[in-house]
């Protein structure tokens, strides 16, 4: 699934015809400096063990996820923010340009991905549900929030509760928005998407934490982008050291195991294979 959403990607990238001297250069350089494109593939991992034939009408909803949480790196990593100057292995773009464009090409991906979701080629209920998911996740209802937390909360020691919230506002709704958009595309019933998107809050908790243990234990090299620049953040490595951050993180694979135990067969196999290679 992932070579076919990079190819996808790449022969859809955003552009706009004008006269700047390099907005779409802008644009489009943290989309083509690479990432995981965990949430795309959780997206259609679900549709291609449900309803593969609908692969090539779902490209582009996974293309608006994969939108969407690039906006929201290249935010997280303006000065206001965390104040990064590597993304994915390059220059973060208020480095190789400037604040004005990194902001604005935030802004653009943000509204970009909506108007995929409007445009895709599916019946009309099945895009309002599509919109709705991502809007109430990617929104105050979860990254936002999550964001506003983390960024006001530095130097301010949260609780283990509280540090949770933070989590998966700001990461874990985003990805369990991911695979509930798959559910959506392929008309999955109420309950069985309301079982998976409450694995993917608990697969999305454990993308943060590991997320933390990457900024604790891996070079910058290794990572693309600044490690150890999680000293005065509320991360789970700062509250609980990393020894027992590892091992919270290895016990809610664990949990999240069991809970695939009764979900779809092939379905609970990418989320397992996807856990083995990322998590
Ligand atoms: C990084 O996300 C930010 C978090 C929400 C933890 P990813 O680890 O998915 O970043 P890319 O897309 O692979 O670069
Ligand atoms: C960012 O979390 C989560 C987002 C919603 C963007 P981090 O600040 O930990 O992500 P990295 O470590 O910069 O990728
Ligand atoms: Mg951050
Ligand atoms: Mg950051
Ligand atoms: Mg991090």
């Amino acid at each position: 699934m992932r070579e076919i959403f990079i190819k996808h990607l790449n022969e859809h990238l955003p552009y706009i015809e004008s006269f700047h001297p390099f907005f779409n250069e802008a644009l489009q350089a943290m989309l083509k400096a690479g990432g995981k494109h965990f949430r795309a593939q959780l997206l259609l991992g679900v549709v291609n063990c449900k309803t593969p034939q609908l692969i090539s009408n779902a490209l582009d909803a996974a293309l608006a996820l994969e939108f969407i949480h690039t906006y929201s790196l290249i935010h997280d990593d303006l000065p206001a923010m965390d104040n990064a100057d590597f993304r994915r292995g390059a220059p973060t773009l208020h480095k190789s340009y400037d604040e004005t464009a990194a902001i604005l090409v935030g802004d653009a991906l943000n509204t970009e991905a909506f108007l995929l979701l409007s445009n895709l080629n599916l019946k009309e209920k099945i895009k309002i549900n599509l919109i709705r998911t991502l809007a109430y996740n990617a929104g105050i209802n979860g990254m936002i929030i999550g964001q506003a937390i983390d960024c006001y909360f530095e130097d301010k020691k949260l609780k283990l509760d509280e540090l949770k919230f933070l989590h998966i506002h700001k990461t874990a709704r985003l990805i369990a928005a991911s695979l509930k958009m798959g559910c959506e595309i392929c008309e999955l019933n109420e309950k069985e998407s309301e079982k998976i998107y409450n694995i993917g809050l608990k697969l999305g908790l454990i993308f943060q934490i590991n997320d933390d243990i990457i900024d604790a234990t891996m070079s910058e090299e290794q990572s693309g982008k600044p490690t150890n620049h999680d000293t005065h953040k509320n991360s789970f490595v700062n509250l609980l050291g990393l020894q027992e951050a590892i091992n919270y993180k290895n016990d809610l694979i664990q949990d999240c195991k069991n809970d695939l135990i009764d979900l779809d067969e092939n379905i609970s196999k990418m989320i397992e294979n996807l856990i083995t290679q990322y998590l």
